[in-house]
């Protein structure tokens, strides 16, 4: 048997339902529990085991590396590999084959970038390697699976189809779905087409399944969450807080709320949940802060009530103005007795005025 797996990370979508959080800051780097998301990935690869990653980016390439580096912080080795035009998740990751040390028969990791999950990653491997398959994939069971791709495996754990955001009720065949984690033999790697775009869910596996190749499931129940849209990403922050989602990465003790050192956080106010203040942030005297992300720099001012939601760096909620299930962009001022709820969106930079926004017709 030969040493750990290196890994690639795809990490150069677009992250278009972050928005506006992904306006300034590639989705991977957008910070949960204190740290850029890609943090706790990275920390989780390298508890199993794994030395050399490297980064498929492209949109925003150029924030990864000033941060991360060469990863000797994480005890990693770090390379970056950046796409001239996104290349889809199967050409991004045939894009970086040649930094791979891997021999032919060797396996590879893959973890899509915007994972936050318990997933055993050595026990997928030991899985792929029992199976002698070419692919693993890592499932999950979700209760409406179609905004993910579909894999019904047989009784062994064969995948016997692969079926991308299934679009008609027909296609909705198992509750089992790509859970964002893979194990590639080198040598499938290097099969993919390298000249042209390539979505490895719609193309790579379903061609794969069609040649006869072995693609091995392996359905678990562990934490696992998809942090592509905010109310996605505030969860998956505080449960990272909360220790229900495990990661190496969490700079503090898991608790109710995780305040990182620089933060102003008067006597009197309140946060639970899993909340997380941000470095140089300010909560004032009587606000309420639930299971919310508040970025650094921002203000909440006093008796601002903020649930579920998160404010970006340097923004400002003002007196009383409420914000549940909502999104504050990067610098957004928000004027008091604002009433912002379910899945509001304010774009970085906005101004709203004292009391310009309510859901209900009185207080
Ligand atoms: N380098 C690079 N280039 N990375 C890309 C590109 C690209 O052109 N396109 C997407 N990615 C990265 C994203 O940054 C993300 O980390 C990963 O590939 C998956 O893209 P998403 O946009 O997050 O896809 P999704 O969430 O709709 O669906 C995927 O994940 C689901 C699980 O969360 C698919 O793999 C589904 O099959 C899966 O169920
Ligand atoms: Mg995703």
């Amino acid at each position: 048997m030969t040493e750990s797996p290196e890994a690639i990370l795809l990490v150069g979508g677009k992250g278009t339902r972050l928005r506006p959080l992904t306006v300034h800051t590639p989705k991977p780097m957008v910070p949960a529990a204190g740290v850029p998301f890609l943090t706790h990935q990275l920390a989780r690869a390298r508890a199993a085991g794994v030395e050399h990653i490297v980064l498929a980016t492209s949109y925003l390439a150029e924030v990864f590396e000033p941060y991360f580096g060469d990863g000797s912080a994480l005890g990693l080795h770090l390379e970056y590999v950046t796409e001239e035009e996104p290349l889809g998740t199967g050409g991004a990751i045939r894009n970086v084959a040649s930094r791979l040390r891997s021999g032919p028969d060797d396996p590879v990791l893959i973890f899509n970038g915007d994972i936050l999950t318990g997933l055993d990653i050595e026990a997928l491997v030991a899985t792929h390697r029992s199976a002698g398959a070419d692919v693993s994939l890592h499932l999950t069971r979700v209760d409406d699976p179609r905004a993910f791709g579909l894999v019904p495996t047989d009784a062994s754990g064969r995948v016997t189809a692969f079926l991308e955001k299934p679009q008609t009720p027909e296609e909705i065949v198992t509750d089992q779905i790509n859970a964002g984690a893979y194990v590639f033999n080198r040598s499938v790697i290097d099969s993919i087409p390298d000249d042209r775009p390539v979505s490895v869910e719609r193309e790579t596996f379903p061609d794969l399944l069609a040649a006869g190749a072995h693609l091995q499931g392996m359905v678990d129940s562990t934490y696992w969450l998809d942090l592509g849209t905010p109310q996605a990403f505030v969860r998956g922050s505080a449960d990272l807080v909360l220790g229900r989602a495990p990661s190496p990465a969490v700079p503090g003790r898991c608790g109710d709320r995780l305040v990182i050192d620089g933060a102003l956080v008067a006597m009197d106010a309140k946060l639970t949940d899993g909340t997380v203040i941000g470095k140089g942030a300010r909560i004032e005297s009587g606000a309420r802060v639930e299971g919310s992300t508040v970025l650094d720099g921002a203000v909440v001012e006093a008796g601002a009530h903020i649930a579920d939601s998160l404010i970006g760096a340097g923004a400002r909620v003002g007196a009383r103005t409420v914000v549940e299930g909502a999104v504050i962009g990067d610098g957004a001022m928000v004027g008091p007795d604002n009433e912002l709820r379910d899945g509001v969106r304010i774009w970085c930079g906005a101004d709203l005025g004292p009391g310009a926004v309510r859901f209900s017709s009185d207080q």
